[in-house]
This record gives structure tokens, sequence and C-alpha cells, in this order.
């Protein structure tokens, strides 16, 4: 009599009465964990996607989890038989884009001007001793996203990147968008989410080869609610319309003259130096936040003379447009069908999700998979060349629906699992692109110019990195402009976050370009519903079909 467990990627025949802990350390999965095992630092979350009536009900420690949540520590196994399956909050593992290709500011040298200095021993922030040491200085950059996070370590005396680590963001448990972040959040008093955060960055700091103790400043880019919940401030007021951060609500009071964020790491409870300097990059506006707001930096826009768009497409996708003398952003709430959530056989994009498709002149179906293993989802592009390859043979009309009467698509019968696509996929996807087509339409309407008169197209973040341009402008996701003009620059906001932390110049340029943004609400424009309805079918966003400007 024995449980079939598998954790991440080990399997292993267990007895009942052990917890899923000590499951895991049997096996060998290492288990985050600040409390040994005492329920109470809440971080060794794992995820159970099967076999969840093997075990134990939930106990007190684990109130605050919902769906197939547990704390491993408090999760006992209690059938003799059955398959359990879960997996820890992914490190590593989880195909996170890290780096930034082609950007203008590659290459630039920039003058290195941290706020963190050295004078012999003494440490200097901002020109006032923080320590005395000989060891070299460091600083982080960190882009905290709603489902990932990277992490850059960087040597403040050279501007070198000295290492860099990513990880599933493990508030994952709280939701899997930011309004139920919010939700979640603003129930929970004890700041949980923060905490559990805190404690997955610990490990990964305390795995940095350096001493964390000469740590002296950390630059976040992250969304709105990301960088708000991190700095322990109430984000409820992000969740309610007119959606606005409680440091836009500050400003307005006048009780503050900047949306960016300075705290001490002691106060934060980061193990670095206890008086180094958490730095929240300053926000646009509402959902427009210090993640957009790096990627200004990365791509130059202070002196860029072109006019660039730049879309980072996401849960929530966040779009720029504009040049030195105008910008404006907004963001489309899109939901995670692009990345997988909502969809029958969707998957993000880690090992075992089906990432190319091609579909040949015979109707076999032909798949590239992340990783050397079979089959077990698709991630987002692979949805993307999926509605193009369905639209390019005639498989599916322009309104998402099957040609052949069928209500699925079968790509893959003969793995355990069998992979198929359904009208209701279809549906979902159709949703998220045309919230994101309707914020292309109502932004460039906005800012007064055609599809056609852009001179660069940035697409930015993992996902916008590895879509395939051509099924995307097949089914209208992104304009069907020039390919020269389109370039996937990965992740722009990491990029960003390390200017901010190499340059106090940069800094304050970034301080003063996020005021002069104009942000274009969607979801109080007149035409955005039109927009997104007509968004919703799969047809190319052609450069002439863009709005007249006002
Ligand atoms: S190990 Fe700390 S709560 Fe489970």
């Amino acid at each position: 009599m024995s449980i079939d467990l598998h954790i991440n990627d080990r399997q292993s025949a267990v007895a009942p009465g052990s917890s899923l802990f000590a499951c895991a350390e049997q096996m060998g999965v290492p288990v985050p964990t600040s409390c040994r095992k005492q329920g109470k630092c809440k971080e060794c979350v794992v995820e159970v996607t099967a076999g969840m009536d093997c075990l134990a009900a939930p106990t007190s420690p684990e109130r605050h989890l919902k769906g197939g949540f547990r704390l491993s520590c408090c999760c006992n196994i209690i059938a003799e038989t059955g398959v359990v399956r879960c997996h820890t909050m992914r490190r590593g593992e989880m195909k996170i884009e890290r780096h930034a290709f082609e950007l203008p500011t590659a290459g630039n040298k920039l003058f290195l001007d941290p706020a963190v200095t050295r004078d012999g021993e003494r440490i200097l922030l901002d020109g006032a001793e923080i320590a005395r040491s000989s060891a070299p200085i460091h600083g982080l950059a960190m882009d905290l996203g709603t489902t990932t996070v990277v992490v850059r370590l960087l040597n403040l005396e050279t501007g070198e990147i000295v290492a860099d680590a990513s990880f599933e963001n493990p508030q994952r448990f709280g939701g899997s968008d930011v309004m139920a972040r919010i939700q979640f959040d603003t129930d929970d008093k004890s700041r949980l989410l923060q905490r559990t955060l805190v404690g997955y960055l610990s490990h990964v700091i305390a795995e940095f080869p350096v001493d964390p103790l000469t740590i002296y400043e950390l630059v976040i880019a992250g969304n709105s609610t990301m960088r708000d919940i991190f700095f322990r401030l109430n984000v409820h007021s992000i969740g309610q319309s007119p959606y606005r951060s409680l440091t836009e609500l500050e400003m307005d009071d006048g009780k503050r003259t900047t949306t960016s964020l300075s705290e001490s790491a002691k106060k934060l409870a980061l193990p670095i130096h206890p008086q180094a300097r958490v730095y929240g990059l300053p926000i646009i506006s509402g959902h427009v936040g210090a993640d957009a707001a790096a990627c200004l930096l990365a791509i130059g826009l202070a002196d860029e003379e072109r006019t660039v768009a730049i879309m980072d497409i996401g849960t929530n996708t966040e779009l720029i447009l504009g040049n030195k003398n105008k910008i404006f952003a907004a963001s489309c709430p899109a939901g995670p069908a692009f990345e997988g959530g909502a969809i029958a056989c969707g998957m993000p994009g880690l090992p075992g999700a089906i990432e190319k498709i091609t579909i040949a002149d015979d109707g076999s179906v032909r798949t590239g998979v992340i990783g050397d293993v079979a089959a077990q989802g698709i991630c987002g592009s692979g949805l993307v060349d999926l509605l193009g390859e369905l639209l390019r043979t005639g498989r599916m009309n322009a309104l998402g629906r099957f040609e052949n009467g069928e209500d699925q698509f079968m790509l893959d019968a003969k793995s355990n699992a069998p992979i198929y696509f359904t009208e209701s996929d279809i549906n979902e996807l159709a949703q998220a692109k045309g919230a994101n087509v309707a914020g292309l339409q109502v932004i460039f309407n906005d800012f007064g110019i055609h599809f056609e008169d852009l001179d660069v197209f940035y697409l930015a973040g993992g996902f916008g990195r590895h879509l395939n341009i051509e099924s995307s402008k097949r089914i209208g996701l992104i304009p069907n402009i020039d390919d020269e003009k389109i370039v996937q620059v990965g992740n722009a906001a990491i990029e960003g976050a390390c200017i901010a932390l190499l340059s106090r110049a940069k800094r304050a340029e970034l301080e003063k370009l996020v005021k002069r943004v104009t942000h274009c609400r969607l979801e109080t424009h007149e035409n955005f519903f039109n927009f997104f309805v007509e968004g919703c079918q799969f047809n190319p966003v052609e450069i002439a079909a863009a709005p007249h400007p006002a």
C-alpha cells in the first residue's frame, strides 16, 4: 500500500502519514522554508494538481490558501493508495526572459553614477556614510512581475553583472492576476504576500556569490500592485475605479512629490545591508506601473527623435507610444489567456509546453516543445501559432469558429493526456486579443498617428520575445507593419532597473519623464468597446485601417 507521489520532476512511492514536505526532502526536492516546518513562515507552499482527496483537510495555518494550494509542512498524506501530483512554486525551471536584446541603449557608455559610492573604506549612500568596508560594493535590480521575478546583482564600482536569477512569483497562491492579489492583500492583515516574496528573495540573495551585507541598494521595477505590496502599501485603491496607487493619491493631496518609493532594507526585512536603500521606480499612472517606466529608460525615450511604441503583452498589457516630445501610455486588462491561463490545455512556458506549431498540407501537425520532454500543453507563443495556422489553412474562420463544425481541434491524441484546442479556448484568446488591439487603436488614435507612421515597434517581455511575428500579424495581435520595424527586445524592464541602479542622472531623468506621460484610460474611452469588438475577430490589423487622427 503506497501513494505514487510526483513532486516537480521527481516521483516516488511513499507511505501514508508523512507530510508532503518530509516526502519532498526524502526525494531531494528543495522546498523553501524559514521556520523549519513549523507552519509559520508560509514559504513551503505547493500547488496540488492531482490527488487532493489523498491528503488531510487543510489545517489552520493554511486557512489563507485556496484552490489547490497547500503548505507542504502542514499537509499530511492520509490515503493508502492513489496518485498525488504537486509542485513547489517554480524556480529556475520556468522559461523566464532574463535578458534584453537590440535595445538602443545597449552599448551606450553609461556614465557610472550610482547612489552608492566609496570614499576609501567609507561606503556612502547619496554622500552620507552608511558603512565601512573594503569589499566590493554591490546593488540589486529587480523586475517584479505578477507571474515572474528577475533579479540581477551588479558591481556598483564597475557596472558589471555579477549574477542573476529568476523565479516564479510565489505570491501565486493569492491569485494569478493583479486584481486577485489586491483582494487577497486587502483581506489579509498579516502581509503574507510580501513576507512570502521576501522569503523567496532571501534564498536567492543567499545563493549569490557575494556577502549579502555588501549589497547597499535594491532598485525595483514592477507593476504598480506588485511594487506597492512589496513596500507594504495599501493597494486597495489600485483595484477600484479610477485605479490609482496610494502614491498617486498622496501626490494629489500634496503629501509627496513623486510616486517613487524609498525604504530601508531593514524595514522591509531584506537580508542585505540593513542601511541599504530599497528604491521603487516611479509609476506612470494606475496600472501603467514602474515596469513600464523602466522600459522608458531602456529604450532611451527621453532622447528618442523617432516615434516608437513599446508593447509588453501579458495578463495586463502595457503600451507606450511616443518620442522625446510627447508620450502616451495605456494599460489593457487582457487576462491570462495568452499565458496559458483559462485555456483547456494551456500552460506556462515550462518544459513540456508546445511553443511552436505548423500544420502541413496533409493536415499533419508539427510541434516544437520546450525542453527534451513529451508535450504536456500549449504555452502562449504556441497558442498564437496555432490560431495563425488554423486560420491560414482555412480550418478556423475570422470569427473563431471551426469550419468543419467540430468544437475541438486535436493536436496530439497519442500522449497520455490528449492535447486539444476548443472553440471556448479560441473565445478566451479572442477576448484577450480584443483588449490588446483596442488598447493599440485607442492610443494611436489619441496620439494622432496611423500605425504606418510608426518608426519602431518594440515587443517587450518573455511572451513578446518568443512570438512568431507572421502568426501574430495574421491573427491581428499586432499591427500589420513592416517586419523591419518590429524589434523583440525581451526583458526591457530589468534593463531599465539596472540603468536606474547605475545612474542617478538617469533616475532623475525618469522622475521627470513619467510626469510628462499622458495616460489613455481605456475603461472610459468612448471608442474602446467598438475597437474591442472588432479586435476580437481574427483579421490582420491593417495599417490603413488605423483610426484617423483626431
Ligand atoms: S515550512 Fe514554514 S510554513 Fe511550512
